[in-house]
């Protein structure tokens, strides 16, 4: 989808992201897309409606009861004017508005009386965007159809770190013409796994390593967006799970091992991002280990390997295993990807720190038997979009 000749409403509620709004609306005009603007009461305290009116030339709108804009073009004539209705930013007070269909000024009134399809483009502090009855309100959302676009994460306005940046008005319009991801995973079973595994010395210690997770519960989102039934199988970590994914929580790697041998033989597509322990401690002590000694032994034997078990199977789904590297990427990962027998591996350069472990962002080297193709350093969103793009044309193939 493009947004060519499209008739974009552009929904501005009150957030500080409101500030970013002339510059996302000139970005939508000169990608030839004719845009009204409509703002919320609180909006006004961010932007001006002159600022907006400004840019596209044609008036602002802000009054459910305004007489004299009713006259111009009424609510549910602007409504059916419009091909794509665009809320950016939406707040959380917002986003609950619209999950339960009130309908109390302009823009919420005009969320009920359109047909268009709805993005959003979240921005609030990141305690905001994980509070519960936030994310209780975007499942509604999501079942409805609505898009989200974003949040990103970094620093807010607030001070904090985390999840509830609006995206930037590029990445906002360049989401908006790739559209909506096609359902290219519509009717497959896709299992994924993610995190770190803990393996424990003893009742209260256990070794581990960096995996945020942040990459495979991507990967599950886009994999759910894209129409697809998925299972994530998560060693622990710090994030919330995706939106309408059966999640599934281990700790050790031979627990992960055995709930994915256990439910992958009804996936289509088994994508291991986890960072699997690669051995355990032989003897898992039911007592804590005394210091009594001045050197400590321990004896680590091998965990099983869960991408190569699964792609060993008699009939195996469409594997993607993950290869982090600090040298001779592509090297490496080739000679994974035909070890391990898998259809895709999935390769980064682990000793740049500005992607990878723990980082927002990350790039990928992609091989498969018949090809390679290099994703260039982007969001993890994003990059797990195009990852599974790349899975759906083999799988097709
Ligand atoms: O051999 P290596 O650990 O480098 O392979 C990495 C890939 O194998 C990743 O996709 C990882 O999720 C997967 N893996 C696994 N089980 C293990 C070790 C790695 O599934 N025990």
């Amino acid at each position: 989808m493009s947004i060519i000749n499209k008739n974009i409403l552009l929904g501005v509620t009150g957030g500080i992201a409101a500030y970013k709004t002339p510059d996302l609306e000139r970005k939508l005009t000169s990608q030839g897309a004719n845009v009204r603007v409509v703002l919320t009461s609180s909006a006004k305290e961010f932007v001006s409606p002159l600022a907006l009116q400004a840019v596209s030339g044609n008036p602002v709108s802000d009054d459910l009861l305004d007489r004299d804009a009713e006259a111009a073009m009424g609510h549910i004539e602007l409504a059916k004017w419009a091909d794509i209705l665009l809320i950016a930013p939406a707040t959380a007070n917002f986003l609950a508005k619209l999950s339960h269909g009130l309908a109390d000024d302009l823009l919420s009134t005009l969320c009920l009386a359109t047909a268009a399809p709805i993005f959003v483009a979240p921005a609030m502090n990141q305690q905001m965007w994980h509070a519960a009855a936030t994310q209780k309100n975007l499942v509604i959302l999501q079942k409805r159809n609505i898009k989200l676009l974003g949040p990103a994460s970094g620093e807010q306005a607030c001070g904090d770190v985390g999840l509830g940046r609006m995206l930037e008005p590029q990445d906002i319009v360049a989401l908006l013409n790739q559209g909506l991801p096609e359902p290219l995973l519509a009717g497959k079973t896709v299992m994924i796994t993610a995190g770190p595994t803990r393996e424990a010395l003893d009742p209260v210690r256990y070794i581990t390593n960096h995996s945020s997770g942040k990459m495979g519960y991507a990967i599950a989102q886009a994999a759910q967006n894209m129409g697809a039934k998925v299972i994530l199988v998560s060693g622990p970590t710090h994030l919330m799970a995706p939106v309408n994914v059966t999640t599934i929580q281990v700790t050790s790697a031979a627990q992960m091992h055995q709930h994915v041998m256990e439910q992958v033989k009804h996936c289509d597509v088994f994508v291991a991002c986890a960072a699997v322990a690669d051995y355990r401690p032989m003897q898992s002590n039911s007592q804590k280990i005394k210091k009594n000694e001045q050197e400590l032994t321990l004896t680590f034997i091998k965990n099983p390997d869960i991408l190569s078990d699964v792609a060993h199977l008699p009939q195996p789904p469409f594997t993607l295993g993950f290869a982090a590297e600090t040298q001779n990427v592509r090297e490496y990962a080739l000679s994974k990807l035909y070890a391990k027998k898998l259809n895709m591996i999935a390769a980064n350069d682990v000793s740049d720190s500005s992607i990878g472990f723990n980082s927002e962002n990350n790039a990928l080297s992609v091989f498969w038997p018949q090809g390679e193709q290099i994703l260039a350093m982007a969001d993890k969103q994003q990059l797990a979009l195009q990852l599974m793009q790349l899975v759906a044309e083999q799988l097709k193939s």
